[in-house]
């Protein structure tokens, strides 16, 4: 029988055998105290002489932080606390050492914790985080799967750039050329002609040198298409799909919240419709604020910042110039010049989380695009055949799935949202 700190409430009254680390040990002569993590909790283990032997008293003293033990004891409710539990600790065994544990309750610079992340990820901040993380997960498929989508997901080793060429990783297959995967899109593309509402959730890369806090070279993104969609229905699914997360998260994750201090005020609000601006609209409010800012341009992040400021839930910033997007994106027939994409800006300065919109159905314009993108009209035969048979109207989104989990966890930087970040300047551990 195995016993998890998080099911203790279950046993008071009861001896249970722990299996798990010290956290954090004290001590004030006559009792002594243990903050015993598993995994699933944290729970104080209390010595006292009576309790346990006074052998077992005088070993206390081996315990150091991280070491890895069997306790066993009896499950109290905490005598101030409600729902928290404590153990009075019987008898314990050590099981590994640990001796100099280099991550000490004392602050620590970043650099260091990242050289540490392998330990640095037992501690309960990284623990919350990680735990949202896996929320946010279990909502995106369960969000997907309850609408009928089919789950496809797409190559990782890919002949040809989706995203454009500059931040492609370039590898070998063998002793052809290839890439890793910017994007799962082109292939959700053809699958979505074969399931009609499909996702693809997986990591994507980027060999993007820059170093900002929303940045990684490997992240999650999950890519719905749906045949038929266009780019407003492409927006009320993508709204509805956030408010889903977030409000789930904020149900099922108050205690992961709580431990990172997050403003849960600045969450309740995110429930769908999310305001909708064309790029035009965007670019007045950037204009008041930021007058450098040259009409036509991509968004910088202080930009995002401007345009989300202005709104308590994430916004669409909708019909970017053409110019500026990739080579798949439809042209608006109705407002030339601009595509008909959505980007999604997330509230509090947090920046894009989501982009996506219409793809290009006529196969004369996309060899145009493909031309003018210096892509290699060859690569892409099989995606024009998507064109050549059956071709619809399609559209669909990614979301990166680290930008959402600093978001919703109102993180400074995207490092921690991922258990081993491949950052530029950091491929280790
Ligand atoms: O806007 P992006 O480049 O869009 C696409 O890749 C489309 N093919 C998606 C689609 O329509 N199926 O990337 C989508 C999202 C961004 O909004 C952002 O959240 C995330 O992926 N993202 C990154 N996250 C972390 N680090 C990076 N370097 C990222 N680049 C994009
Ligand atoms: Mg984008």
């Amino acid at each position: 029988m195995r016993y998890y700190i998080s099911d203790l409430g279950k046993y008071v009254g009861q001896e249970v055998v722990l299996k798990g680390w010290v956290y954090q040990t004290r001590s004030s002569g006559k009792v002594k105290f243990l903050e015993l993590r598993d995994g699933t909790g944290v729970v104080s283990c209390v010595f006292f002489k009576g309790d346990c032997s006074e052998e077992t008293f005088v070993r206390f003293d081996q315990l150091t932080q991280e070491c890895s033990l069997t306790l066993t004891g009896m499950v109290r409710k905490h005598p101030k606390q409600e729902n928290v539990y404590e153990i009075g600790v019987k008898d314990f065994e050590l099981i590994g050492t640990s001796k100099d544990y280099p991550i000490s309750p004392k602050e620590h610079g970043t650099e260091f914790l990242m050289d540490n992340r392998h330990l640095w990820i037992r501690s309960k901040r990284q623990h919350a985080i990680m735990r949202i993380r896996h929320e946010i997960v279990m909502a995106i498929r369960d969000f997907f799967d309850g609408r009928g989508f089919t789950l496809t997901d797409s190559p990782i080793f890919t002949p040809s750039a989706c995203e454009g060429t500059t931040n492609l990783f370039e590898t070998k297959y063998f002793d052809e050329k290839m890439y890793l995967s910017q994007s799962g899109q082109l292939y959700v593309e053809a699958t979505s002609k074969a399931f009609g509402k499909v996702y693809c959730f997986g990591p994507t890369f980027r060999a993007e040198k820059s170093k900002t806090r929303r940045h990684l070279i490997e992240f999650w993104m999950v890519e719905p298409e749906v045949a038929f969609n266009d780019m407003y229905e492409n927006m009320d699914l993508a709204e509805q799909f956030v408010e889903y997360i977030v409000q789930r998260c904020i149900k099922n994750r108050p205690e992961e919240f709580k431990a990172l201090e997050r403003d849960m005020s600045k969450l309740a609000p995110i429930v769908a419709p999310f305001p909708r601006l064309h790029y035009r609209e965007a670019v007045d409010i950037i204009l008041k604020e930021n007058p450098a800012f040259i009409p036509g341009d991509d968004f910088g992040a202080p930009d995002e910042t401007i345009v989300s400021s202005k709104f308590d839930r994430p916004v669409f910033v909708h019909h970017f110039p053409q110019a500026i997007k990739a080579f798949y994106m439809k042209e608006d027939p109705k407002d030339p010049g601009f595509a008909m994409g959505s980007d999604l800006l997330a509230p509090e300065g947090y920046g894009e989380v989501i982009g996506g919109g219409q793809r290009e159905e006529s196969i004369e314009k996309l060899l145009k695009k493909i031309e003018e993108h210096k892509l290699n009209e060859k690569d892409f035969q099989w995606y024009l055949d998507l064109r050549r048979y059956g071709s619809t109207p399609s559209s669909g989104f990614g979301l990166g799935l680290e930008r959402a989990v600093t978001w919703i966890c109102g993180l400074p930087h995207v490092r921690e949202t991922i258990p081993f970040p491949r950052l530029y300047g950091r491929s280790y551990p």
